[in-house]
């Protein structure tokens, strides 16, 4: 909650389209719905039934069920510690999975780009092998047709061929693939702390300002001109 970097100028933002499916690892996309919505993102979401049973056995969380969905999104806010009357202008929208009438349905309407947060090893191979049975892979089907970012976050240790080539396939049709392996040079202290590089990590492809985790030589002091210059004739001296 408190690493936001709140922005102005917060109406008229396309929405981000973020897919929540059936990997462990959760509680990933549910941080980066936290953190969307604290700087006032407009987030179009998507939950898999996979994902709510993962969600129950790792985190011990019922949202209930999303054919409900304001007391599910009501129950998600809280849970995420954030006011259940979100500001009008900060859109958190719940789609059912087989609503293939939904604004993601459709490349005409405008988005930001979108993330699936963990994605299971199943719905990278629907993506990858451009199934659009649920409103999950048709989005990102057209998140890839229209060119935008898009982005898969893997957890599987280790990876098959099959899902190998899968990822190569969405690699080379535009997506990022990325995989929720935190780094340790941020010296991590708690598991929020793995938890916020990845997300971190995951904003960055998008453009986002944050301050989840310490960069690599944030505190670095630039070098002088003239010490930087010795260095380079040092080196070409070699
Ligand atoms: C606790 C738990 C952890 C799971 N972890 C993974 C995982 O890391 N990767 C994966 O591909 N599937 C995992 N699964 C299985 C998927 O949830 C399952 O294949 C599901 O059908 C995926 O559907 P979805 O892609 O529509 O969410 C897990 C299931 C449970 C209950």
């Amino acid at each position: 909650m408190s690493n936001a970097t709140p922005e102005s100028n917060t109406e008229n933002k396309l929405p981000f389209v973020l897919a929540i499916t059936g990997a462990s690892g959760s509680i990933y996309g549910l941080r980066l719905l936290q953190y969307l919505l604290e700087i006032e993102q407009p987030v179009e979401l998507l939950i898999s039934k996979g994902a709510l049973c993962v969600m129950k056995e790792e985190l011990d969380l019922d949202f209930g069920s999303i054919d409900q969905p304001e007391a599910f999104i009501s129950r998600v806010l809280s849970y995420l510690s954030l006011p259940v009357d979100l500001p009008d202008h900060v859109a958190l929208r719940l789609h059912r999975l087989d609503n293939y009438g939904a604004s993601v349905a459709s490349g005409s309407y405008r988005t930001m780009g979108m993330a699936v947060v963990p994605c299971s090893l199943g719905t990278l191979g629907a993506i990858a092998s451009g199934l659009t049975e649920s409103l999950i892979y048709r989005a990102s089907q057209v998140a890839l047709k229209e060119r935008r970012p898009f982005l898969v976050l893997l957890r599987e240790m280790p990876f098959g061929h099959i899902q190998l080539k899968n990822m190569l396939t969405l690699s080379e049709a535009g997506a990022i693939v990325a995989s929720a392996s935190p780094g340790f040079y941020h010296k991590p202290k708690t598991i929020a702390d793995q938890i916020d590089f990845v997300v971190g990590r995951v904003l960055d492809q998008f453009g986002f300002d944050h301050s989840l985790f310490k960069r690599w030589k944030e505190d670095a002091q630039p070098l002088p001109y003239f010490s930087a210059c010795n260095q380079i004739e040092t080196q070409e001296s070699k």
